[in-house]
């Protein structure tokens, strides 16, 4: 359901520099999307690209970014370097069965108001309408850098599962109907709150079974 004051609408030129501002603000020890990465995404795979509109400003102050893949030609863990080709989208596949999402963020200012939840709820729509078999992507765990001495990060991820923790990124993503494959190391070259640890996520579209020899294992 929509937050009231909001609208998700896909991504224009307009909006890049704000883009990049909520980008520095999220992703403190990583170089913020610029406008020309931006446009390249837009040139890619345009249909992909959506945004969350604040609709008393106009301001853009949320983004979902993805891209369609055929993850047969991947490794289940490969970088977000390798799949999203250094940031530019240019391995983009129009004929791709998996939806790639790529980035998810949301300005301080207007988290814990529903907008991941109705940003993932839009790339689900664009995997229903495209006919294809399955979004994959790999959340962040923010929470584990304070406990990675102690826990391995598989123990971490079955902890945040089962509902006995609680991971400011990956709890929000399993409420949103994403369902956790395994945890690699090493998806973010950045990512010292993760202890450079993601779990690999995907949503299955029940319309559209997968071949079987394509399974992620
Ligand atoms: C992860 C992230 C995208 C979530 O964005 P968000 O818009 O705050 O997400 P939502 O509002 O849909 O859900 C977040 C929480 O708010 C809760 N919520 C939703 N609507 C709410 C409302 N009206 N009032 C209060 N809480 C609400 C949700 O239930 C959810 O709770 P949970 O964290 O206990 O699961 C955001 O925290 C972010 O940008 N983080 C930094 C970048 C990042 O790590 N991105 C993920 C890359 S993998």
């Amino acid at each position: 359901m929509m937050p009231p004051g909001y609208l998700i609408r896909l991504m224009q030129p307009a909006d890049y520099e704000r883009i990049g501002e909520i980008c520095r603000a999220v992703y403190p020890h990583e170089t913020p999307y610029t406008p020309a990465e931006l446009a390249a995404h837009r040139a890619a795979f345009p249909q992909g690209q959506f945004v969350a509109e604040h609709t008393p400003t106009g301001e853009a102050v949320g983004v979902h970014f993805t891209l369609r893949l055929r993850m047969a030609d991947y490794h289940i863990d490969d970088s977000w370097d390798v799949l999203t080709a250094r940031g530019t989208f240019a391995d983009h596949d129009p004929a791709g069965p998996t939806l790639y999402g790529a980035d998810v963020f949301v300005s301080p200012d207007h988290q814990h108001h529903g907008l991941a939840h109705a940003l993932t709820d839009a790339t689900r729509g664009l995997v229903v309408e495209e006919g294809l078999w399955r979004m994959v992507g790999a959340s962040r765990l923010p929470g584990y850098g304070a406990v990675a001495g102690s826990l391995p990060a598989a123990a971490y991820v079955r902890e945040v599962i089962a509902g006995n923790r609680t991971d400011p990124v990956l709890s929000a993503h399993l409420k949103d109907g994403w369902s956790v494959v395994k945890p690699i190391e090493g998806y973010l070259q950045h990512d010292p709150e993760s202890a450079n640890w993601a779990a690999v996520i995907q949503w299955v579209n029940p319309a559209c079974p997968p071949p079987p020899e394509l399974a992620l294992r």
